[in-house]
This record gives C-alpha cells, sequence and structure tokens, in this order.
C-alpha cells in the first residue's frame, strides 16, 4: 500500500466517522425541536384524558317534563314512573288492562296510577317496566 492510497484509506474512513456522529447529532435535535410532535413527547396537560368505559355506559339520557309532554299519543307514548321516563308506545296494543290505561298516561307523570294498580306486583315493576326505560326525569 503506498502513500496514496493510506491518505485515501484515512479521509474515507474520517469522513464515515464524521457522519456517523452527525447522524446522532441530528436525530437527537428531531427529538428535541419536536419536528414529529406527538411521537416519544409527553402528552400535555390539556390533553384528553383516558375516557373508561363503565364510565361511559353509566352515562343517562335526561329528559325535562316538557320532552316527555311532547309523546303523548298513539304514535310516540313516554310516561314518568318514579322519576325515571319509559317508552311505553309499542305496550299500548299489548297492554292486559286495555290500550286506555296507557294512554292516560303518555306524556305525564303516571307514578301514582302505575303505583295503585301494579305496585305490589315484582313482575311488573322489576321486570316488565324496565324494558321500557329511556332514561332519567332531570330534576
Ligand atoms: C308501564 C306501565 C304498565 C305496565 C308495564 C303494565 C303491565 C300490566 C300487566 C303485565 C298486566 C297483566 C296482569 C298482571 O300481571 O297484573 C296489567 C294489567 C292491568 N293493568 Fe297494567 N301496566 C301498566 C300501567 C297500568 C296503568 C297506569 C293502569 C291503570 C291505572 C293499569 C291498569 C291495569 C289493569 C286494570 C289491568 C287488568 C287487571 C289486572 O290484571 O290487574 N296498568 N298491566
Amino acid at each position: 500500500m503506498n502513500d496514496v492510497e493510506k491518505i485515501v484509506i484515512a479521509i474515507l474512513i474520517t469522513i464515515i466517522l464524521v457522519g456517523t456522529v452527525n447522524f446522532f447529532i441530528f436525530k437527537k435535535s428531531l427529538i428535541s425541536f419536536n419536528i414529529n410532535p406527538g411521537v416519544g413527547i409527553p402528552a400535555s396537560p390539556q390533553a384528553p384524558k383516558v375516557v373508561i368505559a363503565s364510565d361511559l355506559v353509566k352515562k343517562q339520557i335526561m329528559f325535562s317534563s316538557q320532552e316527555v309532554a311532547f309523546h303523548n299519543d298513539i304514535t310516540s307514548c313516554y310516561s314518568i314512573i318514579n322519576k325515571k321516563v319509559y317508552d311505553l308506545t309499542y305496550f299500548i296494543n299489548k297492554h292486559p288492562g286495555g290500550k286506555q290505561k296507557i294512554l292516560d298516561i303518555c306524556g305525564k307523570d303516571g307514578s301514582t296510577l302505575f303505583q295503585k294498580q301494579h305496585g305490589f306486583n315484582k313482575k311488573i315493576t322489576d321486570r316488565l317496566l324496565p324494558t321500557f326505560y329511556v332514561g332519567e326525569l332531570v330534576q
């Protein structure tokens, strides 16, 4: 190997070394200048918090008594029973006590009438009624 070749090899090794060092320095500055936001950077305090599925399930639809009042006939019948709102539309023609009894409580608070007739019947209060539940009454 003559002197010229030695010099060429030395220059090549220097270029490779300087290139490698520069590559690592540049890579580090990319991260610190946040060229790629969101990657490898801790979340800001404003970032949305993780939503827990059970919180979503717990969310209830709220109705005002005015909203319930719109659903006051055979085409759409909502009723309030013990501060909960029920959609009884489907049940009107199925009620064993006759459809008029249900129509009478459409769009209003049916708690007293329901309680008097069925309050003692656990099958109705705990099993059938909840199947019509649509939300809570706004207090
Ligand atoms: C969400 C509301 C209601 C549901 C789910 C419901 C359900 C039922 C069911 C399942 C029956 C069959 C008989 C029984 O198991 O007791 C029944 C009968 C009857 N319901 Fe209702 N009912 C409701 C509201 C009312 C209201 C507001 C009245 C009237 C004030 C009423 C009056 C009657 C009568 C007179 C009978 C027939 C007699 C009897 O079996 O007790 N119901 N209802």
